[in-house]
């Protein structure tokens, strides 16, 4: 058990990978600008980080920003392209201190010059971390990212580095974004919106899905530990029956 959580620590997800939504109705409904749902949004995301951390999840994927985002006004883009630069630059000798690799997957070449260079001296500065990968999600779809790979795919096939046969679903796995992090365990959405908004299309094959009503800025320790438990409850069959599952001939 992890001490006061109460929580088996053999059945903790691998990897949790979360669509952070709902910073925007949370502001509205303080008559707030949704800029400062973001703010909040941000505080969220501290406060998730560590409790993963402490908890011994290895993998952590947050959604931070869409390729559909772009579309959003300007102002709203560039203050989540500042608060992004900000909590890199912030959080950056924290992750180093709690042994946190920071990782970033998606079309990142689309953003801001100067966010694109902190991103890249922060992964560059936690490469020798292990104790968790710190995952986000920038620029991200899962069609584009699929696209990509198989555009690479096709390359590598012309000129002869793959042959037809070797393709299968780990040699796909390889060409992802994502490649040599294992499919999320559990996958978490706030604010009760039922959709996967073009997030891990791919790696979500047989993940578990949480949806909390709770919006991200609301979002906790405690609402994490809750969407645990209820993946802790739950039975993993990957298409099997529960008795090739627990071994068992009952
Ligand atoms: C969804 O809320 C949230 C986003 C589009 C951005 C998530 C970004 C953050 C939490 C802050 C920056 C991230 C990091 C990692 C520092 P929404 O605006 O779609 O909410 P709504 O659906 O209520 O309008």
């Amino acid at each position: 058990m992890i001490e006061h959580f109460n929580l088996p620590k053999d059945k903790l997800p691998y990897h949790i990978a979360i669509i952070m939504d709902g910073n925007g109705r949370w502001a509205k409904k303080k008559n707030l600008n949704r800029i400062k749902g973001h703010m909040k949004g941000v505080e969220a995301v501290r406060e998730v980080v560590t409790a993963c951390r402490e908890l011994g999840i290895k993998v952590l994927t947050l959604y931070a920003f869409s390729v559909e985002n772009w579309q959003r006004p300007a102002e709203e883009v560039n203050a989540l392209m500042g608060l992004l630069k900000e909590y890199l630059l912030k959080e950056s000798p924290e992750m180093i201190r709690n042994n946190i690799r920071l990782n970033a997957i998606g079309r990142l070449e689309d953003l801001p010059p100067d966010v694109l260079e902190i991103l890249k001296k922060t992964i560059k500065q936690t490469e020798g971390c292990d104790g968790m990968i710190l995952n986000l999600a920038l620029s991200y779809g899962g069609r584009s990212e699929i696209l990509h790979a198989l555009k690479r795919i096709f390359s590598d096939l012309k000129d002869g580095r793959i042959r037809e046969e070797e393709i299968d679903s780990p040699l796909f796995s390889k060409y992802l974004w994502t490649n040599g992090i294992p499919d999320p365990d559990l996958l978490i959405r706030t604010s009760g919106e039922f959709r996967i908004s073009n997030f891990l299309l791919w790696q979500i094959a047989y993940t578990e899905i949480y949806v909390t009503e709770t919006l991200w800025p609301d979002f906790n320790r405690e609402e994490l530990l809750k969407a645990i438990a209820d993946y802790q409850s739950r039975e993993r069959r990957f298409g099997m029956i529960s008795e090739q599952i627990n071994g068992s001939k009952e």
